[in-house]
């Protein structure tokens, strides 16, 4: 693919350029002020895989956000690919923390710094490119459709009414998506395994109103004081999860597969050094690696209540929140989990205080198979663009809709990433390595060579 190089070669500016106009607009899903800029940024994606050479694009309307879609069919009888990305970002917040604006991508030591520069703008954007570039070379071995949602960083409620009410429009054999991570950029992997996601918030309440905390303190239960000491319990010594019925479903893998896993290369002391850490924290047992790639985990994502201003109030506070979130790992099932964190929750609860669980969006864990054929291509265009072949690893983050395209559509995914740790997803300074960038641009096509030559053999 001679041609491959030379294009991307020629028209690297415009690539980069393109993707910083998609950059710039703030398409931020959890924050309803950014919905004009969601339905902006569904346009641009529009137009862009329109000019790529793409057919019958359209917005398509959900409950939320619109989902972008797109196809080039050259010919019924061969396999089709399905792209999957997504166009919403995270908020940006603490805008303090940027080095400089996230909405105004700037590149810096070879990276391209701003919100959703990798989380997937980028990695989503590289599909366009790639795409455009087969059209133009006339070198599309495979039909491709687009499927770029708005939701993913909300739970993508709406994509899977989207996926079963569109099954034949979204026909495939074959999900691809670049939305994860790789161990290094002379060390390619794809992740072989997403976490599944079970996620609440709760309320705690004390008093029926804030109260002076002389007056009543010591006397009254603070939901904030039960709140903390529930939260707590909720690991023990091992620091593992005491709710009880919590692991009964994991999968625990042999010491073949935790010694394949091992193998892969890290380097603990970079990994704390990064992070600005004087140790790692975690079930007793596991390494890093496990502790995020097979173990599931309960994390609190934000506290509050009382008074958090300036100065002090003295102030027995009526209320106590916090959101948590669970990582699920086969498996375990997101409404299951929610449950018996439900059931445990309410059932620590001193007698002094009411509590409420909310559920909020949840998501399944998945595995996908190395000896298939979507990983076999995947690997195959990896290795030939890196020099190198990729390490299959189980990633720690969670993309719901994965699961659900198996559930529903009947499709397998594989997770082509080619973002790095330290992109800094969801943190301010994200970032996206022009090496990545252009990498993933180059390899993609060879993933459709490749796939669509192993479909036809086996066929
Ligand atoms: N792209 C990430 C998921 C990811 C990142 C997987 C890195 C593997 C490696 C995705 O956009 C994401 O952030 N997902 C959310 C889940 C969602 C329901 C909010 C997550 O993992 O927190
Ligand atoms: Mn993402
Ligand atoms: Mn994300």
């Amino acid at each position: 693919m001679e041609y491959l190089e030379k294009y991307i070669q020629e028209n690297k500016q415009r690539f980069l350029d393109e993707l910083f106009e998609l950059l710039r607009i703030p398409s931020i899903s959890a924050d309803p002020a950014y919905s004009q800029e969601m339905i902006r940024t569904a346009e641009y994606i529009k137009n862009q895989l329109l000019a790529a050479g793409a057919d019958n694009v359209e917005i398509c309307e959900t409950g939320g956000y619109p989902i972008v879609y797109g196809e080039k069919i050259i010919d019924p009888s061969l396999p089709t690919v399905l792209v999957y990305g997504h166009y919403d970002v995270q908020p940006a917040v603490p805008l303090e923390l940027w080095s400089s604006p996230p909405f105004e991508p700037t590149i810096r030591n070879e990276r391209i710094y701003a919100r959703g520069a990798c989380d997937d703008k980028g990695q989503m954007y590289m599909h366009v490119k790639a795409f455009e570039a087969m059209m133009i070379n006339n070198s599309l071995p495979c039909n491709v459709k687009f499927m770029i949602e708005g939701e993913e960083e909300v739970g993508s409620s709406n994509l899977g009414p989207f996926c079963i009410n569109n099954k034949e429009k979204l026909k495939a054999d074959v999900v691809l998506i670049s939305d994860t991570s790789m161990i290094a950029n002379d060390i390619p992997s794809i992740d072989v395994g997403l976490r599944g996601l079970s996620y609440v918030e709760v309320e705690v309440t004390g008093p029926n109103r804030d109260l002076h905390s002389g007056v009543y303190g010591g006397a009254v239960a603070n939901p904030i004081n039960i709140l903390a000491k529930m939260i707590a319990s909720m690991h023990d010594e091992n620091n593992r999860i005491t709710i009880p019925g919590f692991y009964d479903d994991v999968v625990e893998l042999s010491t073949e597969e935790r010694n394949e896993m091992a193998k892969a290369p890290f380097d603990l002391e970079a990994y704390k050094k990064d992070l600005g850490i004087n140790d790692v924290w975690g079930e007793t047992g596991y390494t890093t690696i496990e502790r995020t790639g097979i173990r599931p985990t309960l994390d609190v994502n934000g506290i509050w209540g009382g008074y958090t201003g300036e100065g002090s109030k003295t102030v027995l506070p009526s209320k106590a929140f916090a959101k948590i979130s669970m990582r699920l790992v086969p498996n375990q099932s997101s409404e299951k989990i929610t449950k018996l964190f439900a059931d445990y929750f309410t059932s620590i609860a001193p007698p002094s205080v009411k509590v409420v669980v909310k559920p909020h969006h949840g998501g399944e864990p998945v595995v996908t198979p190395t000896d298939s054929i979507e990983f076999r291509a995947a690997s195959m265009a990896m290795e030939k663009t890196f020099g190198k072949k990729p390490i299959p690893t189980r990633g720690g983050g969670s993309i719901p809709i994965v699961a659900l395209f198996e559930k529903v559509l009947g499709v397998k995914s594989v997770l082509m990433g080619f973002g790095l740790d330290i992109d800094a997803l969801h943190s301010p300074n994200e970032s996206y390595g022009i090496f990545n960038y252009f990498k993933g641009i180059e390899t993609i096509p060879y993933f459709y060579k490749y796939y669509a030559e192993l479909k036809n053999k086996a066929s």
